[in-house]
């Protein structure tokens, strides 16, 4: 049997196809370098960003630093839960040391601008996407994870956040130590649609055009 060797566009596509969330806990050092994060963050620059405003950054927390981070996810773990047991403020500690290399997604919209505030969240989430399939591209494991501690306002003037700026997770990476399971898989005809011109569209109930007609539906 012989096997037909991928075309370039396909390798390019199989980097989508396969990304896969990589839990922090199966992460393991060493993670990327600085270069290799330096892409990562170039790659999420090249998301679609109507106006090029970039409504996002990254906050890297270094080694160093992860035993005070830890302090600041634990005393905003006891803000939450005054009665949050030893093991509850383990594992919040560990959410700042576990993973080989973490950074912190900030969306920055800018309120001042012609932009649609809606059109900067979206510009931020395709950024986060491609930061996500870089690392995985380079070969690393990575995970977003929000958690309540994103909502608290104290934490986020500890990590530096301005008034108008939102924590919307923390990305870990590294050495994929242990795969993660399968992935789910979806058909594309839950999301992808096809319309059938105006007059079909005003006889449905408004946000009831659920997506039905796929490829080999239609
Ligand atoms: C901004 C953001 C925050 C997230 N926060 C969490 C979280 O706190 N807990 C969680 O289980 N998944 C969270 N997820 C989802 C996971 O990162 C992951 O996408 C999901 O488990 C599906 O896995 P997959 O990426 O392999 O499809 C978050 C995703 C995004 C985009």
């Amino acid at each position: 049997m012989t096997t037909r060797l991928m075309t370039p566009a396909e390798r390019v596509l199989e980097v989508l196809l396969t990304r896969r969330s990589v839990s922090p806990r199966r992460l393991q050092a060493p993670g990327p370098n600085a270069d290799e994060l330096e892409g990562m963050v170039q790659a999420g620059m090249r998301a679609p960003d109507h106006g090029g405003l970039h409504p996002w950054r990254v906050i890297e927390f270094p080694q160093r630093e992860r035993a005070a981070l830890a302090h600041c996810f634990q005393a905003e773990k006891l803000r939450r839960d005054p009665l949050a047991t030893p093991t509850d403020l383990q594992r919040a500690a560990e959410h700042a040391t576990r993973a080989p290399t973490l950074l912190g997604f900030v969306v920055s919209p800018r309120p001042h601008t012609k932009v649609p505030l809606r059109e900067q969240w979206l510009g931020a989430g395709a950024a986060l996407g491609n930061v996500l399939a870089a690392a995985h591209q380079l070969g690393y494991g990575a995970c977003v994870l929000s958690g309540e501690r994103c909502f608290d306002a104290i934490l986020a003037r500890e990590l530096g956040l301005g008034p108008n700026e939102y924590l919307a997770g923390f990305i870990s990476i590294g050495t994929i130590r242990e795969a993660p399971p399968p992935a789910r898989e979806w058909l594309s005809h839950t999301v992808w649609s096809r319309w059938p011109g105006p007059a079909a569209g005003s006889r449905q109930a408004p946000g009831s055009a659920h997506p039905v007609v796929g490829p080999d539906l239609g």
